[in-house]
Formats: structure tokens, sequence, C-alpha cells
């Protein structure tokens, strides 16, 4: 497949290596521009592109940037992308350490419900709870023992299959976590955060997910 990714960090940079392993095609954007990018595109042989450019011809888009970023994010970001294109956020509110406030998710908008309505485009919200390490590492084929799930949300039931299917490429179970407005589930602070367990494991901690944002979860 054709895949976009936005922000070249923990994640960005591990998704690269592992979807350029599995022979798929890969640009990767960051915000100090592609020359930038030069030692992992001679890793992964990924391309490197402006953020504008990531989206052009894809039909996976990925977006990972600090959330405090995602305004900052050209305009029509995701116009140009194939037809379908499943979006994935794999953004997290960190309010104290590094987002600053932001009012809407405070108020109780999702925050991936949030980044959505900044981007102007759906998203599946998937790896929010991931370490980035355990993409690197954790992968494991089909019906192993044991096999790390991870928790997806989203409201396009079309997108959502297609990220769950590239997600099990990778090497791990999911769990169908609901729509959008139930995607609180898999925030930050949440049970299912940082969770390593299998399928049978996650749908529990989705289960016993809170609504309530506690304090250190607040700006
Ligand atoms: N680290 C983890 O294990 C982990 C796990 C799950 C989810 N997450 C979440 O995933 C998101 C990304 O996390 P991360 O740890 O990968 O972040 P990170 O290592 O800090 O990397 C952020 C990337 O975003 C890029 N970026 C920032 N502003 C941008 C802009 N305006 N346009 C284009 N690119 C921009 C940065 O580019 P420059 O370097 O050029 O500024 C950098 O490549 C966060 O919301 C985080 O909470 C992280």
């Amino acid at each position: 497949m054709k895949i976009g990714i936005i922000g070249a960090g923990n994640i960005g940079g591990n998704l690269t290596r592992r979807l350029t392993t599995l022979g798929h095609d890969v640009s990767i954007a960051n915000s100090r521009g592609p020359e930038t990018l030069s030692a992992l595109v001679e890793e992964t042989g990924a391309t490197a592109v402006t953020a504008a450019e990531a989206a052009r011809g894809a039909q996976v888009v990925v977006v990972t940037v600090p959330l405090k970023a995602v305004p900052d994010l050209p305009a029509g970001l995701i116009d140009g992308a194939a037809e379908g294109v499943a979006v994935i956020d794999t953004g997290n509110y960190y309010p104290q350490q590094r987002d600053g406030r932001i009012g809407a998710i405070e108020d109780g908008t999702p925050e991936s419900r949030w980044t959505e309505e900044q981007i102007g485009h759906p998203v599946i919200k998937a790896f929010n709870g991931t370490y980035a390490q355990d993409i690197l590492s954790n992968g494991l084929p089909e019906g192993s023992a044991g096999r790390q799930a991870l928790p997806v949300a989203g409201d396009d039931a079309a997108a959502k299959q297609v990220v769950r299917d590239l997600i099990d490429e990778l090497g791990f179970d999911t769990v169908d976590a609901g729509g959008l407005d139930e995607s609180w589930r898999q925030q930050p602070g949440t049970p299912v955060y940082g969770n390593q367990g299998d399928a049978e494991a996650i749908v529990k901690a989705l289960a016993e997910a809170s609504p309530e944002r506690t304090a250190e979860w607040r700006a």
C-alpha cells in the first residue's frame, strides 16, 4: 500500500521501519523538512516529503505528531489522498508535560474527535497506547499464544478494517473499541493505555475504563 506518515519521531519512525520491511511504499514527513530525514530514508528506503505532500495518493495516512502541533499542520492535509483513505491518529493529550491546555478536550471532547475536527477528516484511533518499541519488537504471527492486541476505534467501518488488517500484518491482534465517541476508553490514564495484553485482556480493560478525566491528565 501507499502510506503517508506525518511525524517521524518515536512512533512515525518505527512504523516507517516496519512498514517498509513489509514492502509498503512509505512517504514520511516531519516539521523541519525532508532534508532532515536522510538517515531514516537511508535506513528504510522510505521517501521523505513535506507534510503537505505526505497524503498524496495514499491509501493510509498516519498522523503522529504531538497533539499541540496538530493545529499547525497544513490546511487540506488529507487532500489528494486515495479515495476511501484510512487516516490513523496515534495522538494523546499530555496537558501537563507537553501540550498545554486544549479547552475542548478539557470539556469532554474525545482527543481523536478534536484531532479529526482540526484536520478536517475522520480518523481511526490506533497505536496511541502502544509503546513505540513494541511496534518494532513485539509483533508475532497470527494465532500465536499471547499475541499482543491493540484497541482500534473509529466511525468509518471500512477504514477501520483497513487499519485492523494493517496492524495484523505488523504482528498484532486488534480489538474493535467502538466509534470515536467511545474512544475515551483508550486515552491516557485508562486501563488499556500501555497495556501489552492479548485480545481478551484488552476487551476487559476497555470495559473497565472510566470516562472521568483524572487530575493527572488535566491541564
Ligand atoms: N512515544 C510513544 O511511545 C508513543 C506511543 C503511543 C502514542 N504516542 C503519541 O503519538 C504522537 C507522536 O508521538 P512520538 O513519541 O512519536 O513523538 P515525537 O517522537 O516527539 O515526534 C514527533 C514528530 O512530529 C513531528 N512534527 C511536529 N510538528 C509537526 C508539524 N507541524 N508538521 C509535521 N511534523 C511535525 C516532529 O518533527 P520535527 O522533529 O522535525 O519537529 C517529529 O518527527 C503523540 O501524540 C504521542 O503522545 C507516542
